[in-house]
């Protein structure tokens, strides 16, 4: 009887219905069951706790961009000036090229590697705009993993900013590591780093942070680049620098591009990585380059072919928004000098803010010594703080930052530098 009135009901069900069950039936296994709850992202994270945070006097330390000494994003006025230029000029909103605009592009190779440099001369450098540092990264990963010769690893140090390895796993290299940072001293391990990249395979890929090294603060001096590079020449390793902020950590964007341009003296034919996200402020425009030396300009042909076609399928053709603006202060005299003062300007307040942080430590009479906060560069700086520490500055202080003990110095103003000072005091005496 109840297998009749089943099949009775079956030949009654209409069309529409079967549809609308079978969507039902498809929901209840549905495609993506099986997908796993991937953790947070561990900086966003720490913005989402500050701001749930009610207590009016709470810091946060976990940013990477820069801030003024109100606490608020700044936008240089150089850029306001470059923007205004650009929107009034009325320009069309056609397509870039693959490797985007020129006169950009051009400028953005005289900022790295010098005004005079020979492989810019010689017609030598492959050079394309970029999704900021980040797509500069993923297009170099892309462009060694298919055609590096030699191996399909790279090479990060021991820390590194967090992304690098995802984005180089993502572009199909693998990824090892080399010492940089000793926590005993809270500075460079030297000695590990020369040793791990002499016993590295000849041949290998090494990145190297160009300058204000993230998120140890911690950089070479001059004298010790020049001895990496001659340990990679005798290996015959192969140069990736991620040069995020140029100008950024010393205030003059030829100084910082000392290691970069060195190696190529050297005759080193690197592959660099820019972003205009922190000297230029221009983090959401999604500007930057990525560049490599070549050996010919017949090479430089081949490579360039290679690369468009890497970018093609990716995202085709980049933004031009912020690409006309960093070309517009890169191209202008008195704009590129009202830049330079302004990049100088972020610097000199990040290292006033290092200087405050550490005075009113020692005034406090911290058995620490502090040292490391002034000698470090650029946006982070590494404090040795250890994970419970910086569990107590957040429960117990509305301190924000990342476990690891790092902080944003942009972070850091003129009127929390001092409550900042007294709760790392009460955390690690
Ligand atoms: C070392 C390093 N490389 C690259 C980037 C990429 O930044 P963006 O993609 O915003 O230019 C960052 C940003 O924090 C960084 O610190």
């Amino acid at each position: 009887m109840l297998s009749t009135l089943r099949v009775a009901g079956r030949t009654a069900v209409s069309r529409e219905s079967a549809v609308r069950n079978l969507a039902v039936g498809l929901r209840a296994s549905s495609t993506w069951a099986n997908v796993p709850q991937g953790p947070p992202d561990a900086i966003l994270g720490i913005t989402e706790a500050f701001k749930a945070d009610p207590f009016p006097e709470k810091i946060n330390l976990g940013v990477g961009a820069y801030r003024d000494d109100q606490g608020k994003p700044y936008v240089l006025p150089s850029v306001r000036a470059a923007e205004e230029k650009v929107v009034s000029s009325k320009l069309d909103k056609e397509y870039a090229g693959i490797t985007g605009l020129p006169s950009f592009t051009k400028a953005a190779a005289e900022l790295a590697y010098g005004k005079d440099s020979p492989v810019i001369k010689e017609d030598r450098l492959v050079i394309t705009q970029s999704i900021s540092g980040t797509g500069a990264l993923r297009i170099g990963g892309e462009f060694l993993a298919s055609f590096y010769p030699h191996a399909k690893k790279i090479y990060l140090p021991t820390p590194s900013w967090a992304n690098h390895n995802a984005v180089f796993k993502r572009s199909g290299l693998e990824v090892g590591t080399y010492r940089y940072y000793d926590k005993n001293t809270i500075g460079l391990d030297f000695a590990g780093l020369i040793e791990d990249l002499k016993n590295a395979p000849n041949n290998s890929i090494i990145l190297l942070h160009a300058c204000a090294h993230n998120p140890t603060g911690v950089d070479p001096s001059q004298d010790q680049w020049r001895q990496i590079s001659d340990v990679i020449k005798e290996k015959g390793h192969f140069a990736f620098f991620d040069m995020a902020y140029q100008g950024f950590a010393s205030g003059d964007a030829d100084r910082d591009a000392f290691a970069p341009r060195y190696f190529v003296e050297q005759g080193h034919n690197i592959a660099l990585c820019q972003s205009f996200a922190k000297n230029m402020g221009l983090y959401g425009e999604r500007c930057g380059a990525f560049s490599i030396v070549t050996a010919s300009p017949e090479e430089k042909k081949r490579v360039e072919s290679q690369i468009k076609i890497l970018i093609r399928p990716l995202y085709s053709n980049p933004p031009i928004h912020g690409a006309r603006i960093a070309s517009t202060i890169l191209n202008d005299p008195a704009l590129y000098k009202q830049w330079q003062g302004e990049v100088k300007g972020m610097a000199d307040r990040i290292i006033r803010m290092r200087a405050l942080l550490r005075e009113n430590l020692e005034a406090l009479g911290s058995k620490h010594n502090w040292s490391h906060i002034t000698s470090q560069i650029g946006m982070f700086a590494y404090t040795g703080l250890k994970p419970e520490q910086m569990e107590a500055l957040s429960k117990e202080h509305s301190v924000y930052a990342t476990k690891d003990g790092r902080i944003s110095v942009a972070g850091i103003t003129s009127s929390n530098v001092k409550r900042l000072a007294e709760c790392i005091y009460k955390v690690a005496g």
